[in-house]
């Protein structure tokens, strides 16, 4: 996920991008830049890192002057941050830049580059920048539509022609873009808070709308090149509420955007309704060139691991060892040559993590990373990579980070599953199939989320409550219980349910609250037993089930219902009331929601 802005009127150019794109930094922030039109020519400032780097450059180099121009903060998708892969890019005549991901990129720029045209970036959007240079007719608006209708994907664009200065033109499908109205000024933006400052009027750019922004109008066309008329639209949103888009929190945004962050994650690596990893390096042969599977992460990767343990040991019945990374590192662990270690990490920065993957190297293991914040350490290290496309995940508890990468083990499960020949294409074709019906799944269980708001009013008061499950179920309740402790700060623990009458069912007194999650059809009647077991002695029940199942009084006083689902990803459902349940126990403890006492988005010390 990236910011897009772009500025005409009156104002410094210059200073409007770099504030505007400073609203933005949530959204991506490994390299920024912008383009402004000076004396009639577009002239380029861009550079890896922060704004503030941007800034400092252009102190050194020369500010840019101008009136109007587009600016860019980067959360990397195709090519590592670096000054040369920074937006903005640009053909001869066309400078553009872009928030979202070019699916058919590959094939546009092998076109291109039979055409004699060269590349100067590892980016995607290059692609787009050339494109539209190649076609570039005199007509921007005709150009833009001709261009439009060969890509795909999603994007947002910022676009400046040569011949039309001080003009900004945009154009969106998927990515969200708006067109700012003020007094004698206009602007385009990845989202209302670049705006607020200067206007809160705006419009809402629809799929394949084109916006022109010139000194003396703003006009919106289709893509037949018929002028559109919009509602122009207030926000009512102050900044710091404009930067999570309207939540109260950005946990609660990350949990909303669960659904577009799987599809930007899984859609690039589904080719024929196959799971298809090669570009991150990952092929069948590779894949059968280990006999054992090391997973080693750090909290939430380290849950989203114990899911992938269960979902590739059922499919592909290779042996998978998932491992806390700070003990990993110092017990010697047994790794050869012949075993893969995938190193899990949201921001691709956890020492421990990072050591673990340093040392699984130096015992001749073949590393895989699957990393969310492109360019980070671990990512650079690894063999073999699968970023994911989340987006920068602001909120120190982590949701939507966990949901991709979870998505990202039921791929390579898949994959390597179909390369040992455990399962056959067909098989492989039904679970992708089902992985990408999730995103949808779970917009509707989104929709309850006033049921989970009820459940923590219930569990404010709780010194300590229990997670319970089994199989994948019990994978996923660690997930749970880890999300409340961390920010409701309320003691929990989660427990393997046919373990409990080993000891812990001890705990169990009137009203200790247990969250049971029986989604598991063959483990289900077992674990309704277990609940029974804690019922009986005084345990308040709130079981995560199929909808479709009304529990007895003497199983649960209160039922979030899912829908029916494949068992092997009912974990993608059953996460999201979890998480749901987490946020609002700790909204209703009046806690820091996104900033947990003792935490840190990124633990990088041992
Ligand atoms: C998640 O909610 C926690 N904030 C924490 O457990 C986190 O998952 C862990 O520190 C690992 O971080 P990483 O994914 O960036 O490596």
């Amino acid at each position: 996920m990236c910011g897009i802005v772009g500025y005409v009127g009156y104002r410094d150019c210059t200073e409007v991008l770099v504030d505007a794109l400073s609203k933005l930094e949530y959204r991506g922030y490994d390299s920024a830049g912008i383009a402004v039109f000076e004396n009639e020519e577009i002239k380029v400032a861009k550079s890896k890192g922060r704004l503030a780097d941007l800034t400092a450059k252009m102190e050194k180099e020369g500010m840019l002057h101008g009136t109007s121009g587009i600016g860019h903060t980067r959360w990397a998708t195709h090519g590592e941050p670096s000054d040369r892969n920074s937006h903005p890019h640009g053909g001869e005549r066309v400078t553009i830049v872009h928030n979202g991901i070019i699916e058919n990129y590959k094939s546009i720029k092998d076109f291109l580059l039979g055409v004699g045209r060269g590349f100067k970036s590892d980016t995607d959007t290059e692609v787009i920048a050339q494109l539209l240079d190649y076609y570039y007719d005199g007509d921007p608006v005709h150009t833009i539509s001709k261009v439009i209708r060969e890509i795909e994907g999603s994007y947002a664009l910022g676009i400046v022609f040569e011949d039309f200065p001080d003009t900004v033109f945009a154009i969106r499908r998927e990515s969200p873009l708006i067109v700012g109205i003020g007094e004698n000024e206009s602007f385009i933006a990845s989202d209302v808070p670049a705006i607020l400052k200067y206007t809160k009027n705006y419009y809402l750019l629809e799929h394949d709308e084109i916006a022109v922004l010139s000194k003396y109008s703003t006009k919106i066309y289709d893509l037949h090149y018929k002028q559109i008329t919009k509602e122009l639209k207030t926000a009512d949103w102050d900044m710091d509420a404009a930067e999570k888009c309207g939540f109260e929190h950005f946990m609660l945004k990350e949990i909303f955007e669960q659904p577009t962050s799987i599809k930007t994650t899984i859609t690039p690596r589904i080719v024929d309704g196959l799971p298809n990893l090669e570009e991150c390096g990952i092929t069948p042969d590779i894949l059968n060139s280990f006999n054992n599977i090391h997973v080693v992460a750090c909290g939430t990767a380290m849950h989203a691991g114990v899911v992938g343990k269960y979902v590739i040991e059922k499919l592909a019945r290779v042996p998978v060892n998932v491992d806390i990374a700070s003990e990993f590192r110092y017990r010697a662990p047994l790794v050869t040559d012949k075993d893969l270690v995938i190193i899990i990490s949201q921001s691709g920065e956890t020492a421990d993590s990072l050591a673990a993957m340093r040392l699984a190297k130096k015992l001749g293991a073949k590393t895989l990373a699957i990393v969310n914040a492109k360019g980070s350490s671990i990512a650079r290290e690894a063999d073999m990579l699968i970023y994911t496309h989340a987006g920068p995940e602001i909120a120190v508890a982590s949701t939507k980070a966990y949901m991709v990468q979870i998505a990202v083990m039921y791929l390579f499960a898949f994959e390597i599953a179909l390369a040992k020949g455990m399962i056959d294409e067909n098989e492989c074709r039904r679970l992708t199939s089902l992985l990408q019906k999730t995103p949808e799944m779970i917009e509707n269980i989104l929709e309850s989320k006033s049921e989970t708001q009820h459940i923590a009013s219930s569990l404010i008061a709780s010194d300590s409550l229990l997670y319970i499950g089994r199989g994948l179920d019990y994978a996923l309740s660690m997930e749970g219980s880890l999300k409340l402790k961390e920010i409701s700060y309320i003691h929990s623990e989660s427990y393997a349910a046919g373990e409990l009458k080993h000891g812990t069912i001890s705990l169990i007194s009137d009203g200790t609250p247990v969250i049971a999650v029986a989604t598991q059809s063959e483990l289900f009647d077992k674990t309704i037993s277990n609940i029974k077991e804690v019922k009986a002695r005084g345990a308040k029940v709130i079981i995560v089930c199929r909808e479709n199942y009304e529990p007895d009084s003497d199983v649960a006083d209160f039922k979030f219902g899912l829908p029916d689902f494949d068992d092997l990803l009912m974990p993608m459902l059953a996460v999201v009331p979890l998480q749901l349940i987490a946020y609002y126990t700790s909204v209703l403890k009046g806690n820091d929601v996104d900033k947990p006492r003792n935490l840190a988005k990124s633990v990088t010390v041992e």
